[in-house]
């Protein structure tokens, strides 16, 4: 079966979904994209997703093509003719296709290009779910507006390479001697004392839904969180480590750098936290 794509308006095969070279999204990475897991043929936590869209765009001045609504039924449309039971939709909107290489926005009628695809991937059965992950860290050479959503992902790019070359699952990127996230994941620690220590939201980190999910259903269940950055010497001390995105949801880190966390296997929080979490994607999918 042909895997079908959308592009401005059209639902067409994927080698057919075609952008302008003109299109500034391809020359100055000037767009924003989302990223919603499926499960079950449905969507997990896309008002979430579609907030976050709508504020990254915001904050870029970049008018969406389509309201949210729309939005929403054009994921649910990809995904029913790609027959999608698990995965995730990706989603992009740029700046458009202007006459020329003009940094400044465009003055004429631009509209902006919106284009979709979907993608298989059992996120709950994952093996790396059972086993746990190594991660290892590099600077985070990064632009300081990383709260938006933005295209340009060169520095992830270059840092995930890094993790792949070495065998690890995911890059962290290193500030000041404190983690900001990992390339596309939010970082956690459970500590000595049992407190759940996520950086805070700001312009260092993108504002992670699965990071606010996870935070919100610790504190529901009187796990106490504090919001602020960790250093890497602090997560090799801790009791558990882990990572969660809408793509693996919540995912036990068990090595930084080559140094084993705790006893080197997924933590009972992290794997009861990835059990909360599954049972409210399920609960609250669309
Ligand atoms: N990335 N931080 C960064 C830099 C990310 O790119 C992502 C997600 C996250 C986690 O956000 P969320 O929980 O909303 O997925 C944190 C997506 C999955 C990606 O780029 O593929």
């Amino acid at each position: 079966m042909e895997e079908i794509a959308y592009v401005n308006g059209s639902f067409v095969p994927i080698a057919e979904a075609k952008v302008s070279i003109l299109d500034r999204g391809f020359l100055f990475a000037d767009g924003i994209y989302e990223v919603a897991a499926v499960l079950e043929g449905k969507l997990i936590d896309n008002a979430s997703h579609l907030a976050r869209l709508e504020r990254s765009v915001g904050e870029i001045a970049l008018p969406l093509p389509e309201t949210t609504e729309r939005i929403e039924q054009i994921q649910k449309e990809l995904v029913a003719r790609n027959h999608l039971v698990n995965g995730m939709v990706y989603l992009e909107v740029t700046r458009g296709a202007d006459s020329g290489r003009d940094f400044a926005f465009p003055k004429g009628d631009v509209r902006p290009t919106l284009v979709m695809f979907t993608s298989v991937k059992d996120i709950v059965n994952a093996p790396s779910a059972k086993t746990g992950i190594g991660v290892i860290t590099v600077p985070d050479i990064r632009w300081t507006r990383r709260d938006i959503k933005s295209v340009a992902l060169l520095a992830q790019v270059l840092a995930k390479q890094a993790a792949a070359e070495a065998g690890a699952g995911e890059a962290w990127m290193i500030e000041d001697g404190l983690v900001t996230e990992g390339g596309s994941s939010s970082c956690f620690i459970l500590t000595r004392d049992d407190v759940l220590v996520t950086r805070q939201n700001g312009s260092a980190i993108l504002p992670g839904c699965t990071r606010k999910a996870v935070v919100r259903l610790a504190e529901e269940r009187q796990l106490r969180v504090e919001e602020r950055p960790f250093s890497v010497e602090e997560a090799l001390a801790a009791r558990e480590v882990f990572i969660t995105s809408a793509t693996v949801f919540v995912q036990a880190v068990v090595t930084i750098d080559g140094k084993t966390v705790a006893n080197g296997k997924p933590g009972p929080m992290t794997d009861r936290l990835r059990e909360i979490y599954v049972d409210f994607a399920r609960a609250t999918a669309v």
